[in-house]
């Protein structure tokens, strides 16, 4: 399978303060250098006998396939970024803020990131991550380093090609004008389709499902708030005679005697349960709670999760 060649992304004759020279150069060059070396690479993987091919000679390529596919990938990108008036869009000003604490943050960090690679080579992007809804800026090395479910949506080339022709060494005049010459509407429009991509599927309890539920950060917020929250670590009776640790400020209670217990809970105050990981036992106590009135939740994550985020553990007695 061949890759395509895309055509310029942006209109070279447009841009303020970088030349066509290098833009044309650089798209010429280094970008369909990029493709070129890609379906190289693509066309001796396809004709590799994977029984008898050496590792060595498999994994050079595989390795050699991923720089030049991301290159080829953030160079398209990087002639998307350009071709505007470098001023951000209302919606984009508003997720940086909201991303980086302000728009001047964000751009602090973006243009410190490419001073930083002044003197090296690399990339700075700025990526949407949707399993946290979020912005951030991440750098490059060797084309190959990226987010993994990241979806970059602005491209700065740090690489000396990029600007040598028209700076020379001067990287920061270079970084001032790929600043000015950000296409923000089609920045904002990739981040628009790039929120359109569901985050990742948590593990989903079907039985459970009406069952609700707390992350361990709001348990935490709870707990450092001083909020009277009754916590019960319900893990089964085998599993804390061999673990011996629990959640600071939780009283372990036998998941099978839940009636026996139960009555020495208040019910103005909210209880969360929770196993060792957040499944059965854990949800099976809320539930047997929230049937006896309680205003009953369990954690999800569990025990493990808990100690996953350093809550803190004392030693079980
Ligand atoms: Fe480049």
């Amino acid at each position: 399978m061949k890759y395509q060649l895309a055509p310029f992304f942006c209109r070279p004759w447009l841009l303020n303060g970088l030349s066509q020279r290098l833009i044309e150069s650089h798209y010429e060059n280094n970008y369909g250098g990029a493709l070129r070396r890609l379906n190289a690479i693509t066309e001796k993987l396809e004709a590799l006998d994977y029984a008898s091919a050496p590792a060595y000679i498999v994994n050079g390529l595989k390795r050699d396939e991923l720089v030049a596919l991301n290159s080829t990938l953030l160079h398209e990108l990087y002639f998307a970024s350009l071709g505007g008036d470098g001023k951000p869009t209302a919606m984009l000003a508003a997720a940086l803020a909201r991303d980086f604490g302000s728009l001047d943050r964000w751009r602090d960090e973006f243009v410190a990131m490419a001073t930083g690679l002044a003197g090296g080579s690399g990339w700075v992007l700025l990526t949407h991550l949707p399993r946290d809804n979020r912005l951030i800026n991440q750098y490059a090395a060797d084309h190959s380093q990226a987010i993994a479910g990241g979806i970059p949506i602005l491209a700065l080339d740090m690489y000396e090609h990029a600007f040598h022709i028209d700076f020379g060494a001067n990287a920061k005049a270079y970084i001032e004008a790929f600043m000015r010459n950000v296409d923000w509407k089609a920045v904002q429009a990739r981040y628009e389709d790039a929120c359109q991509v569901a985050p990742p599927r948590p593990l989903v309890q079907e039985e459970f499902a009406d069952v609700p539920a707390v992350s361990v950060e709001e348990v935490k917020a709870m707990v450092d708030a001083g909020k009277r929250v009754q916590i019960i670590d319900t893990r089964p009776r085998f599993y804390v005679s061999r673990t011996q640790d629990i959640m600071d400020g939780a009283q372990w209670r036998d998941p099978e005697r839940v009636q026996q217990w139960a009555g020495e809970l208040s019910k103005t105050d909210p209880v969360v349960t929770f196993c060792a990981y957040g499944f059965h036992v854990g949800c099976q106590t809320a539930t047997a709670l929230r049937d006896a009135g309680f205003d009953a939740t369990y954690m999800k994550g569990g025990h493990s999760a808990w100690k996953a985020i350093g809550g803190p553990i004392k030693t079980y007695l």
